[in-house]
């Protein structure tokens, strides 16, 4: 290495001053304490420190070419304090402390007085505290309960389960250690704590104005990131974490599980009924009693004697399969039980310090559990599910990931069990549970979607896991967990997905209708199913034993409604897609707050904006269901600005301030003035192609555009070239509208036939004006009023 180029390591005795240098990162220590700036990309700080020498270069979050990447740092020393410019990003270290501010590419301190020596005890332990500004909201943490805006609150991370949690209950099921600050103005930064231990994010609790990241162990390794916008935060944070693969398009339609459907003839019964009730649906999950005394890859063959057949005929009628498959393998040696034997065999399972495995209960009784942080134990799981995907099953749920251990103190396994790291580019080395504990159920999704990769490398994997890490939208999709049929917990889950996309995870729905307590009334299940037709994944599940509560349950008009709001989302299809496809691209969720699409939304204060209660779908649809969703009173809905159209109705609102009477079948949604929305005719499930026209609905308007993506919905040839993508912009005049369909990417040719093109808010009280086209790969087109 050569020192000059690649390294400033600052020689504290030394009384010279370093000029300006350019290195691509800068090494300091200080009183036994070794602290390292680097950038591994435009707006992005990374800073390392650690006891003696730096923690180990290694993340299941942040893959390793990401890390390796750095820019060049400008380097001045001013007497004590060293500036490090990076691009679009700075900050600012005290010699004598190590104690770091961050500041923005214009000089502007985002983040002050960073503890920097001081935060590291010699037990390993840490507490990392910085001065938040006080005008920031913090998002982000993943679902976790509390306040939507995080600031005033505390929050652990250890993945747990916690049937029936309530706003209060921490920690839930997932580590997710990013948070956003958003200030008043808008302006944004992020900040992401690489470290999978046990830790403690304190916003200003204990101390007004200060924030404090602690910890029991494991590195002090973390990133900031400059924004400004909070969207620049997602994009930072996809940069480093990763973006979600495209899911299969099927994922977004209907999604229908319970525990469990018992038999071949119950799953039939529900496909059967759901398609005579026109209940648009693409997915039906098999729940843990398809199995063989609860026992993972196994199947109950006298319930379920040909799953083959039964998948089959389920796809006749558009319907998919989904099994869950849990991480606790039954501890059953000289059983037969292949999943068991194949891994005693490979040595994949989890051992304590004295050699013999840990084994735990779960749903099967004693169970031993796989050691996911082994390249080896991941590849032999991936193979299990070799059997399935030859039946035919489309996707898989990894559940009780946390881990979740029943009839201990703990609910989870012991933490000296010990895993044997052998992955990545950490070096190989034994790892208590107390450090792999929080990555278990991420590691457990990453095992499934690639071994969904190799068994079939041209299907898109879908995994859906409750348990994860920072990173593990690469691998699967997510929900909430045991949610609570209750109206307090409709609405928390909106603002639980709401943060699961601003840390990452757009792909994560709730259980529709919730899945413990009280059997949901009629008008909480439809509200549900309205909002639910709303969420990324659009899932109804409920436990066992409960009344049943698909949506054909009760009386009219609520089955009439919740058809309604189904089938609506078949026909937002095209709109959803485009929005799904733009997060694997970019990071940025389909369900977001309405501050991320119009930050200035935060200076008007109430409620962050209306963020609080209502939200947006993709860049243009904002959907306002009641503050107070059980409550029949009129409430304002303030939109960010004006001349939004109804999306009902298509007619054009006059002033910001919306006064709505609340309507069981009724949910108020809103379109951005310049809104173009692809829609399509309504089908009963994904598999089935739309015939006629692609719709286009136009509201005139600033900044007049809209997307549309196509592709077969299921293979990897979308990354070859076989997909449709095209802008259409629009362009508003005193006669009529211009249409320019920008040039077409890819190559994949369209369902559609030609466009029908609606132009709403023309008229006061007719129809919107509606014009057919031929389809248009690219061109303009004239429409007089
Ligand atoms: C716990 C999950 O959260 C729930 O959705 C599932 O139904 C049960 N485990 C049974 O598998």
């Amino acid at each position: 290495m050569r020192p000059s180029k690649f390294l400033a390591a600052l020689a504290l005795c030394a009384a010279s001053t370093l000029h300006a240098e350019t290195v691509d990162r800068m090494l300091l220590s200080r009183g036994g304490v070794v602290l390292e700036v680097s950038a591994p990309a435009s707006g992005i700080v990374r800073i390392r420190m650690g006891r003696g020498k730096l923690p180990e270069d290694a993340s299941w979050a942040v893959p390793s070419a990401t890390r390796a990447a750095r820019l060049p740092l400008k380097i001045t020393r001013n007497g004590e304090t060293v500036q490090v410019g990076a691009t679009d990003i700075g900050a600012r270290i005290d010699l004598r402390t190590l104690r770091a501010d961050v500041l923005d590419g214009g000089g502007k301190l985002l983040l002050a007085d960073l503890s920097g020596r001081s935060a590291l005890s010699s037990e390993g332990s840490f507490r990392l505290r910085g001065r938040m500004s006080g005008d920031d909201h913090i998002f982000g943490l993943g679902d976790k309960t509390g306040t939507f805006d995080r600031k005033g609150g505390v929050y652990t991370m250890w993945n747990s389960d916690t049937y029936k949690f309530t706003q209060a209950t921490d920690p839930l099921y997932k580590t997710i250690p990013f948070f956003m600050a958003v200030s008043d103005r808008g302006q944004a930064y992020g900040l992401f704590f690489d470290n999978t231990w046990r830790s403690n994010f304190d916003f200003g609790k204990t101390e007004r104005g200060v924030l404090s990241i602690s910890g029991v162990g494991g590195p002090v390794d973390y990133y900031v990131m400059a924004g400004p916008a909070p969207k620049d935060v997602l994009r930072q944070y996809a940069h480093l974490t990763g973006s979600a693969p495209l899911m299969p398009q099927w994922a977004l339609g209907f999604q229908q599980s319970k525990w469990s459907y018992k038999s071949d003839a119950e799953v039939r019964a529900v496909a059967q009924r759901l398609r005579s009730e026109r209940l648009p649906s693409d997915l039906i999950y098999m729940d843990i009693d398809y199995q063989d005394r609860s026992r993972p890859f196994t199947v109950n063959r006298a319930a379920f004697p040909d799953v083959r057949k039964l998948a089959g005929d389920l796809r006749g009628q558009g319907i998919r399969l989904v099994l869950i498959t849990d991480p606790h393998i039954a501890k059953a040696p000289g059983e037969g039980y292949a999943a068991y034997d194949s891994g005693a065999a490979q040595d994949v399972f989890l051992k304590l310090p004295g050699g013999q495995y840990y084994s735990g209960d779960v749903w099967p009784g004693a169970a031993v559990f796989p050691d996911f942080s082994r390249a080896q134990a991941r590849r032999w799981w991936g193979e299990l599910y070799t059997g399935f995907l030859g039946d035919g099953v489309a996707g898989f749920w990894n559940d009780m990931n946390e881990p979740s251990i029943f009839n201990v103190p703990t609910r989870t396994m012991p933490l000296d069990v010990l895993h044997r790291i052998e992955s990545d580019d950490f070096a190989p080395r034994s790892a208590s549970h107390a450090e792999m504990h929080n990555v278990y159920g991420q590691l457990n999704s990453r095992a499934t979607y690639e071994g969904l990769t190799r068994l079939q490398p041209d299907a898109r994997p879908f995994v859906l896991t409750r348990a994860t890490y920072a990173g593990g939208q690469r691998y699967a999709a997510t929900w909430t967990g045991d949610n609570v049929s209750s109206w307090q917990h409709l609405k928390m889950g909106v603002q639980q997905l709401l943060n699961l996309g601003l840390s990452g995870f757009s792909n994560a729905g709730n259980d529709v209708g919730g899945y413990a307590g009280e059997r949901p009334s009629p008008e909480l299940l439809t509200r549900w199913f309205q909002l639910g037709a709303f969420m990324p994944l659009f899932r109804a599940h409920a436990e066992t034993g409960r009344p049943d509560q698909e949506p054909w349950v009760g009386d009219e008009p609520h089955v009439e409604i919740r058809r309604r709001f189904i089938s609506e989302r078949y026909r937002l299809m095209p709109y959803l897609y485009a929005a799904a496809e733009e997060n694997s691209r970019s990071g940025i969720p389909l369900l977001r707050p309405v501050f991320l699409n119009f930050p200035s939304v935060l200076a008007n204060g109430d409620r962050l904006g209306g963020s609080e209660d209502q939200f947006m779908v993709g860049s243009d649809l904002l959907v306002a269901p009641s503050p107070t969703l059980e409550s029949p009173g009129d409430y304002n809905v303030e939109l960010p600005g004006k001349g939004w159209y109804d999306y009902w109705t298509g007619q054009r609102l006059d002033g910001k301030s919306q006064l709505v009477r609340p309507d069981i079948a009724q949910l108020p949604v809103y379109v951005r003035p310049g809104a173009i929305i692809p829609k399509q005719p309504l089908v009963q499930s994904t598999a089935f192609v739309p015939e006629g026209r692609l719709e286009l609905h136009v509201y005139p308007g600033t900044d007049c555009h809209g997307d549309i993506y196509a592709d077969d919905g299921i293979s990897m040839a979308y990354q070859r070239g076989s997909f449709l993508r095209q802008r259409i912009r629009c362009e508003e005049s005193p006669s009529g509208l211009k249409l320019l369909f920008e040039q077409r990417e890819g190559s994949w040719k369209p369902w559609w036939t030609g466009l029908a093109l609606y132009v709403h808010g023309w008229t006061a009280d007719e129809p919107p004006k509606a014009v057919l086209l031929p389809d248009m790969a690219g061109g303009a087109v004239e429409i007089s009023r």
